[in-house]
């Protein structure tokens, strides 16, 4: 058992002592870990922190603006946005096959992020939201999958190339204690209890060729399950739940028309590692609500399947 203002009180001391009177930059994306770090370094050091949020155009519906919302407006926090999706759709064009779109995509990634750090030539530091299973993670037996995640979510090298510091004042805590240490800095319970979200985003969840066109049908369409996964209470019971797009066309009737649209997959799933999942049974009439949505509000989707495959030998994500 800890205590929490004493823990943040210490926190920030060490920051403080490690930075002094330096800057730091943190790559923002969203997700639990690096809101964290931000919201922990900004309460430290304040506008000696700048977060790079850099948005490969592969988020979730409005997650752009809910991030600046939070982060420059709430926390009055220096952000840079960088609305980098065109530079990624046009080197994810015509690619179909997964570990390529996960390298391009990570690639990019750095890129970005690096081109962004060297217009901040005062920063001395990166900062990391890296966990204490990161840390032992990297240490041990890792798959290629597992590598690619870290190399993606940790901008693996980076610190190197740009000759910076790394600040990681995460490194020894659990995934529970940073929900707890991100509640107590006051972030949102949404924010802190978020599913996980995988670093190249729908480019996996898009199967095949990635295409701006798909990804916009496929962030309205999951908007809309995870709406009616939280209205029902189900969000929380379920540890990933989120929506893939097929890009297979159907026919389906809409009035006194034919149509001949594309596929939308849903997947939910209760796990405790992520390693072995099994597919959430979700009630029948939530699946109803969430297909009559999607299908009435997302024109350009006519089918809607939920996928019942376990993990093994199905995997989370599609690709
Ligand atoms: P799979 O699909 O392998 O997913 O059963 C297990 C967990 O890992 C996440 N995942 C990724 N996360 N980059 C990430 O940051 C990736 O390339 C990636 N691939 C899968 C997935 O969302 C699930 O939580």
């Amino acid at each position: 058992d800890w205590n929490m203002p004493d823990y943040i009180a210490e926190a920030v001391q060490k920051i403080r002592d490690q930075v002094g009177d330096e800057e730091v930059i943190l790559g923002l994306s969203g997700g639990v870990d690096s809101s964290v770090a931000a919201a922990l370094i900004h309460r430290a050091i304040g506008d000696q922190l700048t977060c790079v949020f850099v948005d490969h155009g592969l988020l979730r519906l409005n997650e752009g603006k809910l991030v600046m919302e939070m982060f420059a407006g709430r926390l009055h926090a220096k952000v840079v946005h960088v609305d980098a999706t065109d530079q990624f759709m046009g080197h994810l064009k015509g690619v179909t096959d997964p570990e390529q779109k996960r390298k391009i995509i990570g690639r990019e990634f750095v890129e970005v992020f690096q081109a962004e750090a060297q217009k901040l030539p005062n920063a001395k530091w990166l900062a990391q939201g890296t966990i204490y299973p990161d840390v032992i993670e990297s240490g041990g037996a890792k798959s290629k999958k597992a590598h690619t995640i870290k190399s993606h979510h940790n901008v693996g090298g980076l610190p190197e190339t740009l000759g910076l510091k790394l600040l990681e004042p995460l490194r020894d805590l659990f995934k529970d204690e940073v929900r707890e240490l991100g509640v107590a800095l006051g972030l949102p319970h949404d924010m802190v209890y978020r599913h996980p979200f995988p670093g190249p985003g729908l480019g996996v969840r898009i199967l095949g060729e990635v295409r701006q066109d798909f990804a916009d049908l496929l962030r309205r369409a999951d908007a809309i399950f995870i709406d009616e996964l939280r209205a029902a209470d189900w969000y929380d019971k379920t540890s990933q739940a989120f929506a893939v797009f097929l890009p297979v066309k159907s026919v389906g009737v809409m009035g006194d028309g034919r149509t001949y649209e594309y596929v939308v997959a849903l997947r939910a799933v209760q796990t405790q590692d992520f390693m072995t999942a099994h597919w959430a049974e979700l009630p029948h009439s939530l699946l109803g609500k969430v297909s009559n949505r999607i299908i009435n509000e997302v024109r350009g989707i006519n089918r809607v399947v939920y996928d019942i495959s376990g993990k093994p030998p199905a995997t989370i994500e599609w690709e």
